[in-house]
């Protein structure tokens, strides 16, 4: 769905914003610290209802004000966004001027990926970021997905909190205690595993063709889910699941932890038959890492048939002329595409887009 327009209140350093967007590119110039990446965190909000760097929604409201909105309108079909932050901590939610239970129900109406300073990298960076990444993009199709990941993590910790209960004798029962809890996190636990392989599935191809396009490199990008655990089918996945979590008990007792479980699970990148996080050069592993975004960017596009928007924040800084370029060419093709520099970027005579120059801090000026 495409971003038409957005209106900001006293969010962050923007006292007062209201601006029009391009479907395609929008490119949003600026020495540091002027309010490019605040501009696109206000975007993600109406995606999620929360900001993907920022840890308490205090930290939106302008230093001078008591509360703050994030308002977008969409241009395919008539949906207006509200979010409202208040001094307290409160959070008001409105979609199309009803209010919203929760801001769950926001995700899937302005669908996108992030790729900012730790999404560019994914392939060097912790298994909990690629997890991120799936998370972050099956949910967005999938309602009953994000449900089931919040129950996992709150069954995980229970679960986590009676090992140590019976690691240090409080409790009696050993494993017919956690038997119960078991079944919520094998049930939970599953759905995660089989939704993620086949997501993984579904953007496999166009990971490796995006790869060739950003880097004129042959080498087949090839990427696989790694559960922690082995199984053969999909099938199986309960099964093996239990048989794992009875195998690690003791081990689970001494370390408090569960050892087995999506949570654990990880994505094997390899280049050329190689592991690239091992053996690859910076330059390839990022070249990988946004080929992989892009492709989740386009199982979106895919899913709902509507083109997702795609956050760009500040990712040209280490990429060559013809990486950037391509990257400048490839993200707009797939969605609408949000752009952040404090080096000046151009869009090519044939590429339709906005450029936007924020100079003074909060102060945006269209110049084309
Ligand atoms: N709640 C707030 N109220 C007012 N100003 C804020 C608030 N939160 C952050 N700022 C200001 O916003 C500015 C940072 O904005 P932002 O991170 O968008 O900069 P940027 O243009 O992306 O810079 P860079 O190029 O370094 O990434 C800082 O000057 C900071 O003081
Ligand atoms: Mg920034």
């Amino acid at each position: 769905m495409v971003l038409k327009e957005i209106l900001l209140r006293n969010f962050r350093n923007y006292n007062k914003l209201n601006l029009n967007f391009n479907k395609k590119a929008n490119l949003i110039l600026g020495p540091n610290g002027v309010g490019k990446s605040n501009l696109l965190e206000a975007i993600y909000i109406l995606a999620f209802g929360r900001s993907p760097w920022a840890a308490t929604n205090n930290d939106f409201i302008n230093f001078e004000q008591d509360w703050s909105t994030v308002c977008g309108k969409a241009s395919d079909r008539n949906i207006e966004i509200k979010v409202k932050f208040l001094r307290d901590g409160k959070k008001l939610v409105e979609i199309n001027g009803q209010a919203a239970k929760s801001s769950s129900e926001l995700v899937g109406i302005f669908t996108q990926t992030l790729i900012g300073h730790q999404e560019i990298d994914i392939v060097r960076g912790a298994p909990a970021d690629r997890r991120k990444l799936m998370d972050i993009h099956i949910s967005q199709t999938d309602p009953e997905y994000l449900e089931a990941l919040g129950k996992y993590n709150k069954t995980l910790i229970s679960r986590n909190k009676v090992l140590e209960r019976l690691a240090r004798g409080g409790v009696v029962g050993g494993k017919v205690l956690l038997s119960s809890i078991d079944d919520v996190l094998i049930e939970k636990g599953a759905y995660l595993i089989r939704k993620r392989v086949q997501f993984i599935e579904k953007i496999k191809s166009g990971c490796a063709t995006f790869f060739q396009a950003l880097s004129r490199d042959d080498s087949k990008l090839l990427i696989r889910y790694a559960p922690s655990f082995y199984f053969k089918e999909e099938s199986q996945i309960e099964d093996l699941f239990q048989d794992n979590l009875n195998r690690n008990y003791s081990k689970e007792i001494s370390s408090y932890r569960t050892l087995t479980g999506p949570h654990r699970d990880d994505l094997k990148i390899n280049l050329g038959g190689r592991s690239l996080k091992r053996y690859g050069s910076w330059g390839q592993a990022r070249s990988a890492s946004l080929a992989i975004l892009l492709a989740s960017a386009k199982e979106l596009a895919d899913h709902f048939h509507s083109e997702p928007i795609l956050l760009l924040d500040d990712c040209f800084s280490d990429l060559d002329d013809y990486h950037s370029q391509q990257l400048l060419e490839l993200a707009p093709s797939i969605g609408q595409t949000f752009i952040t520099s404090p080096k000046p970027l151009v869009l090519k005579p044939h590429q339709e887009g906005i450029i936007f120059q924020i100079n003074q801090p909060g102060i945006v000026e269209m110049v084309t």
